[in-house]
């Protein structure tokens, strides 16, 4: 008999946002199962921390992927497996398109074999390129930069073809910057190698690293620095679920941008980290980077509306306090 608590296959799970959207769907009611294939993501966290299923493979593995759809009831497929390393996509593509979108594909056409028609995508604000005018909304046009954020792109648009032909719903949430960690302070960021700000300045603050460095300090912003939306990662597991209420109770497939709706520069969440870590460290200044856009602010007006959803963490202050006593579990 089919069990009457719907199942989420959630790959990717094993990682960073993943391990809280699993989190949060087993809050929700949902029994989980995780795909991921460890390159990246952690074993104990589903096995020890979340107690959940965790099935080592790949998405672009078309049997074991048949095989899953076959042995098990499940109802929706939560999709965070990819490669995500900007600057890395330009310096090997081909491993960016292989996997994020060929992997993807392989996932699409197995569940439309399947019959299982309801998934929600993790996509990118990376999506919007150098945008004129904030904050961004939906409707702005793409254009990506990397190949990273090219093939979320493209998974976008195979997913609006897959409705068309298949009647496969999907909605698709382009983050802003996922930061902060579970206050439970079990869950976190744990990326080898990591790139994101936020562990960068607060594992330089546990002496983990020499130095943080700031690219660009000429930028036309108020501090000179780039200015980003940050996004506690519990806020998008939270919207992660309310994505798969709405396509589980006949949504249609749409777009939706999750970020806070306000920017802080870089001098500032090094700042604020320096307060709330109390302790001092270096900090370097730097040539620009190339393709680092100055200011990336999104609107989340649109996921307010329909989905209901409100972040409850819109201080940076909490994401940095939070991602701080993960890090102090995690490396202390
Ligand atoms: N972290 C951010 O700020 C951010 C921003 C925008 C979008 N995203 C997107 O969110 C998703 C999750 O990001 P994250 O920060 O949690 O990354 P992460 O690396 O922590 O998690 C990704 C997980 O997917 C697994 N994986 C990768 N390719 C796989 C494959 N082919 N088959 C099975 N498992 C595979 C990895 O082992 C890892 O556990 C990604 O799709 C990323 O592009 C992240």
């Amino acid at each position: 008999m089919a069990s009457e608590t719907p199942t989420i296959l959630v790959t990717g799970g094993a990682g960073y946002i993943g391990s809280h959207a699993v989190l949060a769907l087993r809050q929700a009611g949902y029994e989980v199962i995780v795909l991921d294939n460890l390159v990246y993501g952690h074993r104990d966290l589903v096995e020890t921390v979340l107690k959940v299923e965790l099935v080592v493979g790949d998405t672009s593995d078309r049997a074991l992927l048949d095989d899953l759809f076959a042995s098990r009831s499940i109802a929706a497929v939560m999709h965070f497996a990819a490669y995500l390393a900007v600057g890395e996509s330009v310096q090997n593509p081909g491993k960016y398109y292989r996997n994020n979108v060929l992997g993807t594909l392989t996932l699409l056409e197995a569940m439309v074999a399947a019959s299982v028609k309801t998934l929600v995508f993790s996509s990118t604000c990376a999506l919007y390129g150098v945008p004129e005018t904030f904050p961004i909304r939906e409707d702005q046009p793409h254009q990506p930069m990397s190949p990273y954020a090219a093939s979320k792109g493209m998974v976008e648009r195979m997913l609006a073809d897959f409705d068309v032909a298949h009647g496969l719903k999907s909605v698709c949430f382009r983050y802003f910057n996922a930061s902060g960690a579970h206050p439970n302070g079990r869950l976190g960021e744990d990326h080898d190698p990591e790139t994101h700000l936020i562990p960068l300045v607060l594992l330089t603050a546990m002496g983990k690293r020499p130095a943080i460095a700031i690219f660009g300090t000429d930028y036309p912003t108020p501090d000179g620095t780039c200015i980003r939306d940050y996004i506690h990662v519990c806020d998008l597991a939270d919207a992660h679920v309310r994505g798969v209420d709405y396509l589980l109770r006949g949504g249609t497939s749409d777009v939706f941008n999750l970020g806070n709706g306000n920017g802080f520069s870089v001098r500032k969440v090094i700042e604020q980290a320096k307060q709330i870590t109390g302790r001092k460290f270096t900090v370097l200044e730097r040539d620009r980077r190339p393709g680092d856009p100055p200011i990336l602010v999104g609107s989340s007006e649109k996921a307010r509306q329909i989905l209901n959803w409100q972040p409850r963490y819109p201080d940076l202050r909490d994401s940095i306090a939070h991602a701080w006593q993960w890090h102090q579990v995690r490396h202390g």
